[in-house]
């Protein structure tokens, strides 16, 4: 057959097709999320590249921001405009929101094939539901409640690695005497938060913790340990940098992990950063529950909701994307890359550093108490409302040194109980 003939037994071919299938490109699948930090970035790379590698194209939406908030704005523009992307970082109760706007897919096909119910906690698999139907597909467990410590800083200041309040505190004593950073700190409301959180886990216990911030009770939130919990997270703040409004929770990672600072309350991802730059857990640095929060886990689930879509082709390509999430490979690469546990519950954990097999251990133990408890700092455990709410009393407090705890205790009060 000659090029001319060829041509023409394309044309004549196209013809006997339907219109779909001659528009028919590899489905793309547009992903929204806030993986931007070098750690970060390296373990969405493991995400991408198995969907490209499927045939599919991926178009990456990364909105810089910790904690979300700034992709959740840009989220809510493109929902309004009626221009969502194929899924979207979105965790917790804010799931449900958004499926009750009727904007989510069900997943019924890829998470009955690939035997969801039985990979995923049962806890887990239900935050991902609307109406019995997936509408999410969860990537990983992370903990909130860490500290990272430089053991080669805590040597030089003569520190003891602490186990409670007074102790981390007489650790930073030690750390300011010897011309160290104690704590290294962004000075942005999800990360004054995160601090928050983790001292009210450990001054309030899982209980108090859960009876504050999950049930928003007024006795808890208004009580004397609640007053502790602002004390104590001010007195923190003096160990903080002067200078750390504003700063990204990574560039504070980094100096920790370049010996400026010897610490740094920071949940999971922060290992991220530490495994980007080649350091090894347990032996370039430690992590150790947040003091006073042994037993406890303050759990944070990546999870991508998917949105509803029209083109054929995208809609393979988003399924594909739920397929792979939950598949061994990408479970094991991602979670190494990004720092936080496999939420397959069915892998050998032997492939992963100290940090992630203390944090499945301990994620057992808290499971079978009151131990195990959503992130309100991660939007595990609220509306983003209240979570909003908790943020501006908690970031006010912490930018003005002179305020007083009794006084936050009351605005707490009062802010969440008007944005509930
Ligand atoms: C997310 C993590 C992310 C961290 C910092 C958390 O809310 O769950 O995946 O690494 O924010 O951006």
């Amino acid at each position: 057959m000659n090029a001319i003939n060829r041509l023409a037994a394309v044309v004549s071919l196209a013809s006997l097709l339907p219109l779909s299938a001659l528009a028919a490109g590899p489905g793309t699948v547009e992903v929204t999320h806030w993986w931007t930090s070098g750690g970060e970035k390296a373990a969405v790379e493991t995400l991408k590249k198995q969907v490209e590698a499927d045939g599919f194209i991926w178009k990456d939406n990364a909105i810089a921001g910790g904690g979300g908030a700034a992709a959740m704005t840009v989220l809510k523009s493109r929902a309004v405009a009626g221009n969502p992307p194929a899924a979207a970082q979105v965790k917790g109760p804010d799931i449900q929101d958004w499926a009750a706007l009727g904007l989510l897919t069900e997943l019924d096909d890829v998470s009955k094939a690939n035997n969801w119910d039985a990979l995923l906690p049962p806890k887990i698999a239900k935050i991902m539901k609307y109406d019995d139907h997936y509408v999410a597909v969860p990537v990983n467990i992370h903990r909130v409640n860490w500290l990272w410590i430089n053991p080669e800083v805590f040597k030089k200041a003569g520190a003891q690695v602490p186990t409670t309040l007074d102790e981390l505190f007489a650790a930073a004593d030690k750390l300011k005497a010897a011309g160290f950073q104690p704590l290294a700190h962004g000075g942005q409301p999800w990360q004054d938060a995160t601090v928050f959180e983790d001292v009210a886990l450990s001054v309030l216990g899982p209980k108090g913790y859960h009876a504050a911030f999950v049930a928003l009770d007024e006795q808890a939130l208004t009580g004397e340990p609640m007053k502790t919990v602002f004390a104590k997270l001010q007195k923190l703040a003096t160990y903080m940098d002067p200078n750390r409004a504003g700063r990204d929770w990574n560039l504070a990672a980094g100096d920790v992990i370049n010996g400026k600072a010897g610490m740094q309350i920071m949940g999971d991802w922060a290992k991220s950063e530490w495994t980007a730059a080649g350091k090894v857990a347990g032996k370039d640095y430690q992590c150790v529950p947040f003091p006073g929060t042994q037993g406890s886990f303050a759990y944070n689930i990546d999870s991508l909701a998917m949105f509803k879509l029209k083109d054929e082709n995208d809609i393979k390509a988003q399924n594909d994307l739920a397929k792979v999430a939950l598949e061994p490979t990408f479970q094991i690469v991602f979670n190494q890359n990004k720092g936080s546990l496999p939420v397959r519950q069915d892998l050998d954990l032997k492939q992963f550093d100290a940090c992630t097999q203390q944090s499945a251990v301990d994620f057992k133990d808290a499971e079978k108490g009151d131990g195990l408890q959503p992130s309100m700092a991660h939007n595990m455990a609220t509306s983003l409302a209240v979570q909003g709410a908790i943020f501006d009393v908690v970031s006010n407090f912490l930018n003005d040194p002179k305020a007083d705890p009794a006084k936050a205790v009351t605005q707490l009060n009062s802010a969440i109980k008007s944005a509930k």
